[in-house]
């Protein structure tokens, strides 16, 4: 299994370019499903997750075309398999976004129910909901989900929970059901927005998305178009965070700072200097130690659970005591322990982890668990004495596109070797 080894020390400076967003892009994949015509879709970042889900389209027989830029074209035409299985879900959660798009095209789909996850019990019971809301018949049978529907119909959807994919696999059925859909309580993370605008172009009636009501007004189809996809506000605030914990100076390109505001704001309250303008953002520490910082997760356009790693491993190197507080799922402090070997002092109550910063990390051998945390290990070795070494590291390579390539670029020391 591939190790990313990382010596300490470093302090980051430069440029890079950050990549299309990838829980933007998955979505976007699965809505080529709802489109009588080709789609192409730019800016699609190299991950793991996108090579899945072209796994998985391709198996339910969609014809894909990736080009030297990693433009996708995709042509949901031949399709002939309405089948999401379980070898493939178990990998990826995000394939139950197929569900949405499969049962109101072609009127039926049977989706392996996602199981367990590192981070919490994530279930998808208002997923299901929303579509027997709109018609669907749903039987939960040996682990899959089997949907049948003659057209969908719109319905007036009240979410319990805030839930990004949920929302995502709503407002896809929607598109092409009967009358109106509102979908209220919906989750406004930009990522759903940028499906919306997909959407959209396809020939969507969407309204609200944003916002937390979006309408849908079903249309008899969807054509293909040409779409790029979003930049990774994820991706853009690791390699902020990264920054400001080795006290350095780095400008992100193509980054959408409009989308950052609750973490650019975390990272002033750390001391960090940032400019930014519509397509660009830099951050300088100027060598100094952040403040800690006290966070607690939610929905956009609170502070991202997305996050909540990367800040964790700040706070574990800054000055003062803080406190992160993880409200969206319930077991994602998984990093913290690790971080504990590496010398940090945090001690969880609840769901809430209280950090007392240290000088330094000592580097220690450590294990991922999810993507998130993944990076946050990353983002420890940068500042621990010696060479940290990261172990299970296929969780990044899901997430980040190039990441020790692009750390390197800003000066990091940092290598990937086989086992
Ligand atoms: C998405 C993101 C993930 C991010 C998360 C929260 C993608 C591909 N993934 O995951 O990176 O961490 O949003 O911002 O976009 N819930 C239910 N029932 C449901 C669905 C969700 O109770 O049917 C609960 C979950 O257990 C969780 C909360 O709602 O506590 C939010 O989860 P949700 O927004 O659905 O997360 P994902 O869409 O899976």
């Amino acid at each position: 299994m591939e190790k990313l080894l990382i010596d300490g020390g470093c302090v980051l400076e430069g440029e890079i370019r950050v990549s299309g967003a990838k829980n933007a892009v998955l979505p976007i994949l699965a809505a080529t499903l709802l489109a009588d015509g080709p789609m192409q879709i730019a800016n699609v970042p190299h991950l793991q997750d996108v090579t899945t889900t072209m796994e998985l389209l391709g198996r339910m027989g969609v014809s894909l075309t990736l080009d030297e830029h990693m433009n996708i074209e995709v042509n949901s035409g031949p399709i002939k398999e309405l089948f999401a299985p379980y070898e493939v879900v178990k990998t990826m959660r995000a394939s139950i976004l197929v569900l949405g798009p499969l049962l109101a095209r072609f009127g039926e789909a049977e989706v392996s129910l996602p199981g367990g996850c590192a981070i919490g019990s994530r279930p998808v019971n208002l997923h299901l909901h929303g579509l027997e809301a709109m018609g669907a018949e749903i039987e939960v049978r040996g682990g899959y989900i089997h949907a049948k529907s003659k057209r969908l119909k719109g319905a007036r959807l009240v979410m319990d929970n805030v839930t990004v994919t949920g929302t995502e696999n709503l407002m896809m059925a929607a598109t092409l059901a009967v009358g109106t859909t509102v979908i209220e309580n919906a989750a406004r993370e930009p990522e759903v927005t940028d499906l919306a605008n997909c959407l959209i172009k396809m020939g969507a009636k969407i309204e609200g998305a944003g916002t937390g009501k979006i309408t849908i007004q079903g249309v008899d189809r969807l054509h293909g178009c040409q779409y790029s996809v979003l930049t990774d506000r994820i991706e853009t605030g690791t390699f902020l965070v990264a920054t400001a914990i080795t006290g350095g100076h780095v400008r992100l390109k193509n980054a959408q700072p409009k989308f950052l505001e609750s973490i650019l704001m975390k990272l002033k309250e750390a001391g960090a200097k940032v400019h930014c303008d519509e397509n660009w953002v830099e951050i300088d520490m100027c060598r100094r130690r952040p403040k800690s910082i006290n966070v607690c997760t939610a929905p956009y356009p609170a502070f991202p659970t997305d996050m909540q790693a990367q800040f964790t491993a700040l706070n574990c190197i800054a000055e003062g005591s803080g406190t992160i507080t993880e409200s969206v799922f319930e077991n994602r402090f998984m990093h913290i322990q690790e971080m504990q070997r590496m010398g940090a002092k945090i001690k969880v109550t609840g769901n809430t982890a209280i950090t007392t910063g240290v000088d330094k990390l000592v580097a220690a051998p450590v294990m991922a668990t999810d993507l998130r945390a993944s990076a946050s290990l990353i983002l420890a070795g940068l500042i621990a004495d010696g060479q940290t070494v990261v172990d299970r590291i296929y969780h990044i390579d899901r997430g980040y596109e190039c990441i020790e390539e692009k750390l390197m670029q800003l000066g990091a020391s940092i290598r990937r070797v086989p086992h």
